[in-house]
């Protein structure tokens, strides 16, 4: 074998032997590149006659050619290699089920707010819905609740920037207000009627949404939800809030194995007021009273604001914290939970 040969056969070695596209380069240097062993052979031509110089060039350019010719063929071995492995790790399986695209689902305090909307309306109720951001009137004052009223200071109210002195902004503490601002629409829609001694149409309303109080622990949060119910009319009385309430009570809780327990409470805009507490008498919160509500037959001067005759309307009022009923629906105990975002957690209510 001639050196040419034995160099042809040393760089196709060495090609096979490099197992990475890298270890490629770097063999190929050594036979191709500059300080390359085929780069020494042609320096060696300098020396010879220029009829040796022919037949050398001719078979030194043959040999380069065979060892181009290699070096092509491994690349293309390599990439192919490299190709095949791609192709390998991200095989798919075609005859695999299609994955279906989540398909999301509502908070449980949605779930809670439409069962509340749901079985209320069933009973005569409308629906009703009013601002976040209230006027110190309607929050606090139409309300019967006095200048001194400790709700009223900082350490419990979110107060805005912007109103007046005398009409400070605030987020509304409670969704009562929107006792206020229902009835005078309605009142002003039959005010013709009303001043005529004929009968107005009952106000039956629920106002649901978010009210805001400087609180924090496992069953306060700052912003959470309640749900006004207003009832007023000519004869409408304290046990028709017992009866609607217990109702309401064993639809949603879906049992009708509850005890309810009105236990006299107070509030300005109320007389007389109760707390209304739940009690199961069996399941995981067996023998616990839990606090679910405030109410009360509206007070006199309540009715007056409304633009109505106390002597002559009359009816009661409740609002419900309606995160904690979805606590209780669904036993869970930290109310903080439900305004994590924590998908492990909301996907559990699908
Ligand atoms: C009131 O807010 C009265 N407006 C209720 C009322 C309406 C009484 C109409 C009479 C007539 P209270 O502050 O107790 O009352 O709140 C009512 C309910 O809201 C509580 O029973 C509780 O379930 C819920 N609640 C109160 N504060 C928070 C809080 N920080 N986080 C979660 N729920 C709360
Ligand atoms: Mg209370």
């Amino acid at each position: 074998m001639n050196d040419l040969d034995s160099l042809v056969g040393a760089a196709q070695q060495s090609f096979a032997a490099s197992g990475t596209p890298a270890d490629l380069e770097n063999a190929k240097a050594q036979f191709l590149g500059k300080s390359g062993r085929m780069t020494e052979l042609m320096k060696g031509m300098a020396q010879l006659s220029p009829d040796e110089k022919k037949s050398r060039g001719a078979a030194i350019n043959l040999a380069k050619q065979a060892i181009e010719a290699a070096l092509t063929a491994r690349r293309q071995a390599l990439a192919d290699a490299e190709l095949n492995a791609q192709l390998h790790a991200e095989a798919l399986d075609v005859t695999l089920p299609g994955r279906q695209r989540g398909q999301g689902g509502l908070h449980p305090v949605s779930l809670t707010l439409e069962r509340i909307e749901s079985i209320f309306g069933s009973m005569g109720f409308e629906v009703a819905d009013g601002p976040e951001i209230e006027t110190d009137w309607f929050n606090f004052t139409a309300l019967n609740t006095p200048e001194d009223h400790p709700a009223r200071s900082m350490h419990d109210t979110f107060y805005l920037e912007g109103g007046s002195e005398h009409a400070p902004h605030l987020l509304r503490t409670h969704t009562s207000p929107m006792q206020i601002r229902h009835a005078i629409a309605h009142v002003k829609r039959h005010r013709a009627a009303i001043d005529a001694g004929q009968p107005m149409p009952e106000i039956r309303v629920i106002a649901p949404g978010r009210t805001y109080r400087v609180d924090s622990d496992a069953t306060h949060s700052p912003m959470f939800h309640q749900c006004e119910g207003l009832w007023i009319g000519e004869n409408v009385s304290f046990k028709d809030l017992k009866y609607i309430f217990t109702a309401f009570c064993r639809t949603f809780f879906e049992t009708d194995d509850l005890v309810l327990r009105f236990r006299p409470s107070f509030f300005p805009f109320t007389e007389p007021s109760a707390e209304i507490d739940i009690q199961f008498p069996s399941g995981p919160l067996a023998g616990r009273w839990l606090e679910v509500a405030g109410s009360g037959q509206v007070h006199p001067n309540v009715v007056r604001n409304m633009g109505l005759d106390p002597e002559r309307f009359i009816g009661f009022a409740f609002g419900m914290g309606f995160d904690r009923l979805t606590m209780l629906r669904y036993g869970v105990n930290d109310l903080r939970l439900f305004f994590d975002g924590d998908i492990r957690f909301l996907s559990q209510f699908q």
